[in-house]
């Protein structure tokens, strides 16, 4: 939820902060604005709408300054207008200030702000922070006492930067529970929401934690607590190259994502082969020390989560239960030091999820995550991580985080079962056999999409649809949940996933002659039923397509039109199903003329409640 991007060095910093806003324009879309500091002044440049509209505008202006901030924005307080958009200035018009996040005692601040004579000009909570600093500042000795003071007094979530022409050399920065990464550069640095901000620049990163703040200039960054007393932090190289956050030729990252699925599950089984071979725990998370697990994710991270209970528990033999984080966090669960949470997150940072994390690390339970994200929020809060190598996702539809989730946690749930011993050594072996075999069947899959275009010429057929049905059961019940997920955020056209025997208990109602309905019918042990609920479906008149393996006859007949996978073991199907369905509603949003990457009212990484 809204990215932040800031330079100080010798280049331009109006080009180097709009090129990393449009690499983060997945966090929000509704507006962009850049402040510099150019002849002493603060200039401030906001525009509605997407990072383009801004460049146009800027595109006309001279400007060179070597500091600046900017801001892509997802709207919370106040509606998405030129005014709203960040950065906000003070009244004196000498400090400017962009924010992620949500300040959650922002109605006080300015009752208070208010009273003292500031005038407010956005209805937004992040421009009571730029107004306290300016208060601060009346009693401060230096502009860095003055932001301490301020952060200390805030509530709720941020991640902030500011610049001041009281100090004109350098970008403060502040976090608490919303991403903030700086990079080093040489004789430049950087600060960021997210490292493809800045990866054409530089791979070496500073991770700030919750309560720290950093002073960056030119030639050097310091971190502080909120004490303001100097900390050392660690400097990481992030493996992923620039050319994997780019399109590399296809129309949308969405596409991309989709055909880098081969590669991104071989990536992530050979990444975390070391442990599966070798290790007897998990750092720190030894095999029987605990006797149930629990999952908390959110959106198709929670997809993950259904399909990889049956790997728990029909293979660890372990109890699992799957949530919602955004539920989870609000009941009472019942977690004890015996219990296992597991949160499955692509960012690492939303803000549920965290959440939920943490109440589970209160009730003293062992926290494993399964992120995408090298040094994450989630990541640095797990006792242990198992990373999916997915490399950069940048359309806000999820494909290969999902695939690389089940991936890595089917691993997991092997290297338990081993332990544990509740499947042989042989069964384990075979397992692992076909996991490393998944990646070629989708390949496979793809390239005969690229051929035949067999779901294209489908979604061709049903791209004016208003409704659509979604159907699975057992492993691949979740699959009718992502794949109605994939279709209602880039297309805008409704879908709901069902459990397919559930249907005749209400949405069967639902069928008639214009209802596309997507039935997973891969071979396995629910397959006669699944032909059932298909001949049930055709009684009604709807239109079935049915997601099935080759030679799956009595599929072929009654389904309307087949989206052929290759055979895969009944676990690992879903891993396979998916990939048509994704491409189905890739190519529908695609068909109806919709931003593919960047679905209305979404964005990428929910870092606010
Ligand atoms: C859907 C999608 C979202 C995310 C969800 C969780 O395509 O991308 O539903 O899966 O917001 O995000 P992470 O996995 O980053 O916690």
């Amino acid at each position: 939820m809204c990215g932040i991007v800031g330079y100080v060095g010798k280049d331009n910093a109006k080009d180097i902060v709009v090129d990393g806003l449009k690499r983060l324009e997945y966090r929000g879309y509704d507006s962009a604005g850049i402040a510099l500091i150019v002849d002493e002044k603060i200039c401030v440049y906001k525009k509605q709408g997407k990072i383009r509209n801004l460049e146009i505008e800027l595109h006309k202006l001279p400007i060179f300054s070597n500091l600046g901030i900017g801001h892509t924005r997802w709207a919370t307080h106040g509606k998405p207008d030129d005014v709203n958009a960040h950065p906000h200035v003070d009244c004196a018009e000498k400090i400017a200030l962009v924010h992620n996040g949500i300040i959650e005692n922002y109605s006080e601040l300015r009752r208070e702000l208010q009273g003292k004579g500031h005038k407010f000009t956005s209805q937004t909570d992040t421009e009571v922070v730029v107004h306290l600093i300016e208060e601060e500042l009346k009693n401060s000795s230096t502009f860095f006492e003055a932001f301490l003071k301020a952060v200390r007094r805030l509530h709720g979530s941020y991640a902030l930067a500011v610049i001041t022409l009281y100090q004109p050399d350098t970008i403060f920065v502040a976090r608490k529970d919303s991403p903030l990464v700086i990079g080093l550069g040489e004789g430049e640095n950087f600060v960021a929401s997210d490292v493809p901000a800045f990866l054409s620049y530089t791979n070496r990163v500073i991770f700030l934690d919750d309560f720290e703040v950093a002073t960056v200039k030119s030639d050097g960054v310091s971190v502080f607590n909120y004490d303001g007393e100097r900390i050392e932090k660690r400097v990481t190289v992030i493996p992923w190259s620039l050319s994997q956050a780019e399109k590399a030729g296809y129309k949308h990252f969405m596409l991309k994502e989709i055909y880098e699925q081969p590669r991104a599950i071989a990536d992530t089984i050979s990444g975390n082969l070391n442990w599966f071979h070798g290790e007897t725990e998990l750092k720190g998370i030894s095999p029987d020390s605990f006797n149930r697990i629990q999952i908390v994710a959110c959106g198709t991270s929670y997809h993950a989560g259904l399909i990889t209970k049956f790997y728990f528990e029909n293979l660890a033999g372990i109890p699992t239960e799957v949530d919602y984080a955004s539920e989870y966090r609000y009941r009472e669960p019942i977690v004890d030091g015996k219990t296992l949470v597991i949160s499955i997150t692509q960012s690492g940072e939303t803000a549920d999820t965290l959440a939920a994390m943490r109440l589970a690390k209160s009730r003293g339970a062992k926290l494993l995550t399964v992120c995408n994200v090298i040094g994450s929020t989630a990541t640095r809060e797990a006792d242990a991580v198992v990373y999916t190598y997915a490399g950069p996702e940048i359309s806000v539809a999820s494909t290969k985080a999902f695939t690389t989730q089940l991936t890595a946690l089917f691993l997991f749930a092997l290297w338990l079962s081993r332990s544990r011993k509740t499947l042989s050594e042989e069964r384990v072996e075979r397992y692992l056999k076909e996991l490393l075999e998944v990646s070629s069947k989708v390949e496979t899959l793809l390239k005969l999409e690229k051929e035949k275009a067999t779901i294209k010429n489908t979604a061709l057929e049903f791209y004016r649809s208003k409704d659509a049905l979604y159907l699975g059961r057992n492993v691949n019940y979740p699959i009718a949940l992502e794949g109605a997920l994939k279709l209602k955020e880039i297309s805008y056209i409704h879908a709901e996933g069902y459990p397919a025997g559930e249907m005749k208990h209400g949405p069967i109602a639902l069928i008639d002659e214009n209802v596309p309905v997507i039935v997973v019918a891969t071979k396995g042990k629910v397959l006669d039923k699944v032909i059932s609920n298909i001949e049930e479906v055709k009684a009604r008149k709807g239109r079935v397509i049915a997601v099935t393996n080759p030679d799956v006859k009595k599929v072929k007949e009654l389904a309307e039109y087949t989206l052929e996978v290759p055979e895969a073991d009944e676990y690992l199907s879903p891993l396979v199903n998916i990939v048509p369905l994704q491409l189905f509603a890739y190519y529908i949003a695609d068909f109806l003329g919709y931003d593919v990457d960047q679905p209305r009212n979404l964005a990428k990484s929910v870092t606010v409640e």
